[in-house]
């Protein structure tokens, strides 16, 4: 028998550096109650939603995705030339196909890299950083950029009383690296199609374009349902990832939980009995929730602040449409 050569990686991954971008546009509640029937109080007493960006005419989603990964180039001291492989997260490219990750490789100056996009909603980020994470140990690349990127406001209703206040824009992004000691702890991820009805696009291309006046479809949430999945089985996927990654939440330093809504993420930390030294992100306020970015988001903004630091054990765990979850424990860069 002919005898291959294997592919050798490296021992282990690590998060090199991480980027961010934020559409200059800030909307408050204010703006968006009318059409909706609501109010600032009431928003925010539901969701912790203050105000959130929407990206204007020229912050697309290639352009986010582009500002987002060059800082985390520029943070972790890789030059795009040096990146192997382009993985963006994403269901807000409002082309079938090609990919959008092939036009921001090319932008960012990487050499011809590989580069895909995935579809896993708001759980996007975290399913890309555990791709990544195995291809650097599995030798198929080096370095692995990753990016979580929606433009949510394409495909967002702003008469849906459901999901008008919730949903925004904005990009981020992580460079993943070779490394000596575990930086990325094993993925905890999985599925449950049997409530795949429960956040999605409300209708079928085709069958928004037998409509006598076509109008694009938009995202339509059972935000009750979801709420209840995401505090309840989503505390225990993130125990699980803890107890795979060998740690307790005594060794946690950041918990950074997708930021869907403020009352998942109390009843979350509250479940999972998160001791008070635990920072957790809460980015949500500003930001609304970025599906695939509200992670590296939500993390690059405790990481400017100075509420998590280098070195720092966080916990991740995304969630969403699908439903699809995934999760890790990170040491940040
Ligand atoms: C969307 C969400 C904030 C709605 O909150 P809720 O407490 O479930 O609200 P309900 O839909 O049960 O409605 C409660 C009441 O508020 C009213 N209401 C609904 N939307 C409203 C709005 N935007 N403004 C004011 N009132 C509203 C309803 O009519 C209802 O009134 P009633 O009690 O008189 O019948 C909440 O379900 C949620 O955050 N779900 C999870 C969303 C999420 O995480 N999505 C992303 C996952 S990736």
């Amino acid at each position: 028998m002919t005898t291959l050569n294997p592919s050798v990686g490296a021992a282990q991954s690590r998060i090199l550096g991480i980027g961010t971008y934020r559409p200059e546009r800030i909307v408050p509640n204010s703006e968006l109650v009318e059409a909706i029937d609501s109010s600032d109080e009431w928003i925010q007493q539901r969701s912790g939603i203050k105000e959130r960006r929407f990206a204007g005419p020229e912050e697309t989603v290639q352009m986010m995705s582009v500002a987002a990964s060059r800082q985390a180039l520029e943070r972790a001291g890789i030059d795009a030339a040096q990146i192997d492989c382009v993985v963006v997260a994403t269901v807000s490219h409002m082309l079938q196909t090609p990919a959008i990750a092939t036009a921001i490789a090319h932008e960012l100056g990487t050499d011809k890299a590989p580069a895909f996009d995935i579809s896993a909603a708001c759980a996007g980020f975290c399913h890309g950083l555990a791709l990544g994470s195995d291809m650097v140990r599995a030798g198929s690349a080096k370095h692995v950029l990753v990016i979580g990127v929606e433009r949510l406001t394409d495909i967002t209703s702003l008469n849906d009383r459901g999901t008008a206040f919730i949903f925004a824009d904005g990009a981020g992004a992580a460079v993943i690296g070779p490394s000596e000691e575990v930086g990325i702890g094993p993925v905890v991820w999985g599925s449950d199609g049997e409530q795949y009805d429960l956040i999605r696009q409300d209708e079928d291309w085709r069958d928004v374009l037998v409509q006598e006046k076509p109008t694009m479809p938009h995202l339509i949430m059972q935000g009750a349902a979801v709420f209840r999945w995401a505090s309840f089985a989503m505390a225990k996927i993130a125990e699980a990832t803890l107890d795979k990654a060998g740690i307790t939440v005594d060794d946690l330093d950041v918990f950074v939980p997708h930021q869907a809504n403020m009352r998942i993420i109390d009843a979350m930390a509250r479940s999972m009995k998160l001791p008070a030294h635990v920072q957790i992100a809460r980015d949500i306020a500003e930001q609304g929730n970025t599906s695939a970015a509200s992670i590296p988001l939500a993390l690059g903004r405790m990481i400017d602040e100075g509420t998590a630091k280098s070195g720092d054990t966080a916990l991740l765990i995304a969630f969403g449409a699908g439903l699809a979850y995934a999760a890790q424990v990170v040491v940040l860069p």
